[in-house]
């Protein structure tokens, strides 16, 4: 099948690739001429494990394309993904700006057969009203669908071919029925196709992002309160977890969620609940808990040095909003530094490949390694913020004969307590049950 995509961030990227590998013919069209240069010589833009290689094979196969001449996409095309921005407005709305100029610029190259399917998050309506504009500016029916993505950052690929679900939206079944032969070689029995109306397809994608912010800020919560009441979060989470009604999956207490997505969708659907005259209790409280744990690593490290920061020195392990990616959108790595810096700390930071971003950010504020065990030179204290694997398994001996207060903050509870301990370092996680920590 001849596919266009437009955009090519994370997942116009990912859709593109993947859908080239499973043997189609797709153009990527993007407004950035620099980025498109790169793509064509196989250079991709982000970090993504695989996408790379994959993008390679697919130019050399033939069977992947790059343009900025929509001329070039649009007219062959039967489908046609739309996968730009949708960024947040100061409201907390989504901005649909690049919808609406991509509908405007494809509707006089479209074919009679095509179909325009949105992949980009987009408030409930979005598909319906771009089916107007679509027949306003064309005189005829155009066919649209609502197809929202759920592949995570870092497991992108996998996500992408192997997806728990597909979810379209569609107004006629018989647009339904080209989405779901596109789909077929991703599809396994308990992987299934799901079609909906264009409304319930929208609001799936907000309610599944959404419902898993609520399941961190709610385990959050739980942690900061086991750790005034004497528990420990981690048994807790054991003895809840059993339950085959609650599971074990992402519940697992830090320092917020960050990344492009949650605290963007839960805003935007914050705000399509207020369109709707609604006030969303639990959404407006998943927001509120997430923006204070980003604050709870500081507020513990201020405590342990009793609001005396100014010329000490801490060495930071993890800059990404999580692991297996260079993204720093929304990370709480970037709300600890604020405070550490404003409170007149020195930083040594590390991260295994995020660092280029965090240092557009904030350049020669921060001091960088490219080790992560070159950061405890003289520090004070060591804050771990994202859970990399290569931290999970330290040298404890070196760390303790580094610092010059063996003590550690841990956002993302890699160690075993007991064992630091023993080995007669200071721990502070989130949620445990630290005596210290309970002052
Ligand atoms: C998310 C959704 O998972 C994906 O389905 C959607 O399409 C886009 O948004 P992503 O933003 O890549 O994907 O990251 P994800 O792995 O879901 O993690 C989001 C944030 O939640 C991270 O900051 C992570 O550290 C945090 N998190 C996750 C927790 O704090 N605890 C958990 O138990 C799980």
């Amino acid at each position: 099948m001849k596919i266009a995509v437009i955009g090519t961030g994370y997942v116009g990227l990912v859709t593109g690739t993947c859908f080239s590998e499973s043997g189609n013919d797709v153009t990527c069209v993007d407004i950035d001429e620099t980025k498109v240069q790169k793509l064509r010589s196989g250079e991709i833009p982000i970090y993504e494990p695989g996408l790379e290689e994959m993008v390679k094979r697919n130019i050399k196969a033939r069977r992947l394309f790059f343009t900025t001449n929509y001329e070039e996409a649009i007219p062959e095309a039967k489908c046609i993904f739309i996968a730009v921005g949708t960024p947040q407005t100061e409201d907390g709305s989504a901005n649909l700006d690049s919808i609406w100029k991509v509908a405007e610029t494809l509707a006089p190259l479209l074919s009679k057969e095509a179909i325009v399917i949105i992949k980009s998050t987009v408030p409930v309506g979005t598909n319906r009203k771009l089916a107007a504009q679509l027949k306003s500016l064309t005189g005829r029916e155009v066919d649209v669908a609502s197809n929202p993505e759920f592949l995570k950052e870092g497991a992108a690929i996998d996500d992408f071919s192997k997806p728990d679900r597909v979810v379209v939206g569609v107004s006629r079944p018989e647009v339904s029925e080209v989405l779901h032969e596109l789909y077929k070689p991703f599809l396994r029995t308990e992987h299934p196709f799901l079609s909906m109306e264009l409304e319930s397809a929208e609001m799936t994608k907000y309610v599944a992002n959404c419902m898993l912010a609520t399941k961190i800020s709610f385990i959050n919560e739980m942690a900061n309160l086991c750790e005034r009441v004497g528990a420990d979060i981690n048994q807790v989470r054991r003895g809840i977890g059993h339950d085959q009604r609650i599971g074990f999956s992402f519940l697992f207490p830090g320092v917020g969620y960050g990344g492009s997505c949650f605290p963007k969708d839960v805003s935007a659907l914050i705000s399509v609940a207020r369109n709707q005259l609604m006030e969303p209790t639990i959404l407006n409280a998943v927001d509120q808990v997430n923006t204070s744990q980003k604050r709870v690593l500081f507020e513990k490290i201020n405590r342990y040095f009793k609001g005396d920061l100014k010329g000490k020195t801490f060495a930071i392990w993890g800059l990404a909003f999580k692991p297996k990616t260079d993204d720093i959108r929304e990370a709480p790595s970037l709300v600890l530094i604020d405070q550490l810096l404003e409170a007149g700390a020195s930083l040594k930071v590390h991260d295994p490949v995020a660092m280029e971003n965090v240092k557009a950010k904030y350049g020669e504020q921060l001091s960088y390694f490219d080790h992560h065990y070159d950061t405890l030179d003289d520090a004070d204290a060591l804050v771990i913020v994202t859970e990399w694997n290569e931290f999970r398994h330290a040298d404890f001996d070196y760390i303790l004969h580094k610092l010059t207060t063996p003590v550690i903050f841990d956002g993302r509870n890699l160690y075993d307590p007991e064992n630091m301990t023993q080995k007669g370092i200071e721990y502070f996680g989130i949620g445990l049950s630290s005596v210290k920590d309970k002052s």
